[in-house]
C-alpha cells in the first residue's frame, strides 16, 4: 500500500542540499544504525494499530495522508529543522512560507493582506478571534450551531461571550435567527463566524447575507474555511455555495487548513487578515530574537513562537507541483471528491433502508438507518458502523439534531439527536471506488437490517 520509490529522490535532494551549503570543517553527527533499526521496527509494529487512511476504503473522518511531494519536502527540511519564528531560525523556509501564504491569499482574491501558517485550524481560529476581541473588547463571538466546537472553547480562553445561532434545514446559519440576535445586541457583537464547510456535514453558511448584515451592524466577519477553503477552486458547487466562496474576499479574516484538503502533514493551518494593519496588535518586544534582519520576522505577526519551517517547505513544494488554479489537477481532484459525494448520496437515496436528510454541499455524506423510532435509528447506526469496519469499510458517525428528521414518513422522533453514518470522501480515488464502497454498504445493510 505504501509508495516507496520516491524515497530515492530524497537521497539525491539531500546530496544537492549538502552541495549547495557552505563548506565547513568536516562534521557528522554519529548514529548507531543497529539501534536505530531496532527502534524503527518497533515503531512500525506500533503503527500497524491504525485505520488504513491512505486506502479508498477509509471513508470516515477528515483524514488522509499527505501527498508524496509534501512528505518528501518535509522530511528533506528536517535535516535542517528550520524554525519559522524568526529569520534567525529559518531564512529560506520563512520566504517559502510567505510565498505559500501568498498563493492561498490569491486563491481567495486578496493581493494585500496579513497572514501566516499556524500549527492547525484551532490556532488559526484563535488568532482570528483574538484579533476580533482586541478590536472589540468584551463583545460577543457568534457562530452557528454546526460550527466547530473550537469557537466556543476559544471564546472561553479569550474570555469573550459566545452565542450559538440555530441552523436551517440545510445546516446553514439561520439568517432570521442571526438578525434577531443582532437586533437585541445592536453593537454588542465583535465577530460573526461563517463556517464554509462545517465539520459534521459540510454545510456552507450564507456568507453574502452575513456580509449584508455586517454593513448594517458593523461586526467583523470571520470565515472558518479550515475544512472547505480549497473548494473555492472546485467546479460543480451549488449556486449558493459558489456565492459563499466567491464572497470570502470581502470577509475580515479567513482560516484554511492545508493539513486537511491541502495534502499536507498535520501541523499546517493558515490565518489571513484582509487589513494588514492588524499586525500592530501582535507587537511585542523580544530581547532574544529578530536581530539577524530588518525584514519582517514571521514571529512578529504570530501568536505561536516556534513553528515548523518544514511545514512551510512542504506546502510550498506541493503548490509548485500542484498549483492552486481553477481547472488544474489540484482543483479537479476536489471537484472529483464532490462528484463522489453526490454519487454516493444518489445511490443511497435509491435504497429505502437509508434516510438522507441533507444534500452534500461539499464532499461529506451523512445518512441515517431507517427505523420506526429515532432511538432505534441510533442503535442501528452504531451496529452498521461496527459491521462496515469488519468488512474493511471505515466510516464515521455523527449526532444530528432530530429536527433534521421531522416530517420523514414512518419515523417517530423519540430522541433529541439522531446518530448517523458520516463519510468524508476526501480522496479523488473515492469516485473510482464508489461501486465497491456501495457494495459493502449494501452487504452490511442486508446482514443487519
Ligand atoms: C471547520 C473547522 N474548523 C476548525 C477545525 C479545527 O482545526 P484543527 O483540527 O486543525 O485544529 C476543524 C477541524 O476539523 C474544522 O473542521
Amino acid at each position: 500500500m505504501f509508495e516507496t520509490q520516491s524515497l530515492a529522490l530524497l537521497k539525491s535532494a539531500l546530496r544537492r542540499l549538502e552541495e549547495g551549503s557552505p563548506t565547513l570543517p568536516s562534521f557528522q553527527a554519529s548514529v548507531d544504525l543497529q539501534a536505530l533499526e531496532e527502534i524503527l521496527h518497533q515503531v512500525a509494529d506500533r503503527m500497524t494499530d491504525n485505520y488504513p487512511y491512505a486506502h479508498p476504503y477509509y471513508a470516515g473522518q477528515m483524514l488522509k495522508p499527505p501527498h508524496a511531494v509534501a512528505r518528501l519536502a518535509y522530511t528533506l527540511a528536517l535535516w535542517i529543522n528550520p524554525n519559522n519564528h524568526a529569520l534567525d531560525g529559518g531564512r529560506a523556509s520563512s520566504k517559502m512560507e510567505r510565498e505559500a501564504v501568498h498563493a492561498i491569499a490569491n486563491m481567495f482574491g486578496w493581493q494585500s493582506y496579513l497572514g501566516h501558517l499556524t500549527s492547525g485550524g484551532t490556532m488559526a481560529n484563535l488568532e482570528a478571534l483574538w484579533v476580533a476581541g482586541q478590536l472589540h473588547p468584551n463583545k460577543k463571538v457568534i457562530a452557528s450551531a454546526q460550527s466547530h466546537y473550537t469557537h466556543q472553547r476559544i471564546s472561553g480562553v479569550l474570555q469573550l461571550p459566545y452565542q450559538s445561532v440555530p441552523v436551517d434545514v440545510a445546516g446553514r446559519m439561520d439568517m432570521q435567527a442571526l438578525q434577531r440576535i443582532l437586533q437585541q445586541e445592536q453593537d454588542g457583537v465583535a465577530v460573526v463566524v461563517a463556517t464554509l464547510g462545517t465539520t459534521a456535514i459540510g454545510s456552507v453558511d450564507p456568507l453574502p447575507q452575513i456580509l449584508d448584515l455586517q454593513a448594517q451592524y458593523g461586526f467583523r466577519v470571520h470565515v472558518d474555511a479550515a475544512y472547505g477553503g480549497y473548494f473555492a477552486l472546485a467546479e460543480g458547487l451549488s449556486e449558493t455555495t459558489r456565492l459563499a466562496f466567491d464572497a470570502i474576499a470581502q470577509a475580515d479574516s479567513v482560516v484554511i487548513d492545508p493539513h486537511k484538503h491541502g495534502l499536507q502533514p498535520y501541523g499546517c493551518g493558515c490565518v489571513l487578515f484582509k487589513d494588514a494593519t492588524v499586525g500592530q496588535l501582535y507587537k511585542h518586544d523580544s530581547p532574544y530574537t529578530y536581530f539577524t534582519s530588518d525584514e519582517l520576522h514571521l514571529g512578529e505577526i504570530s501568536l505561536e513562537c516556534s513553528r515548523a519551517g518544514a511545514s512551510a517547505v512542504a506546502l510550498w513544494a506541493t503548490q509548485q507541483l500542484l498549483p492552486m488554479v481553477k481547472g488544474g489537477q489540484f482543483a479537479q481532484d476536489l471537484s472529483t471528491s464532490l462528484r463522489a459525494a453526490r454519487t454516493l448520496h444518489q445511490k443511497l437515496q435509491l435504497d429505502g433502508r437509508f434516510v438522507l436528510p441533507l444534500l452534500p454541499e461539499l464532499d461529506i455524506v451523512v445518512w441515517g438507518i431507517r427505523a420506526e423510532r429515532t432511538s432505534e435509528m441510533n442503535q442501528h447506526a452504531q451496529r452498521f458502523f461496527d459491521e462496515a469496519a469488519q468488512q474493511h469499510l471505515h466510516l464515521a458517525l455523527t449526532r444530528l439534531s432530530s429536527d433534521y428528521f421531522r416530517g420523514i414518513d414512518g419515523v417517530e422522533i423519540d430522541t433529541d439527536q439522531v446518530v448517523c453514518l458520516r463519510s468524508c470522501l476526501m480522496k479523488a480515488e473515492h469516485l473510482d471506488w464508489l461501486d465497491e464502497i456501495v457494495n459493502i454498504i449494501i452487504t452490511v445493510a442486508n446482514k443487519l437490517l
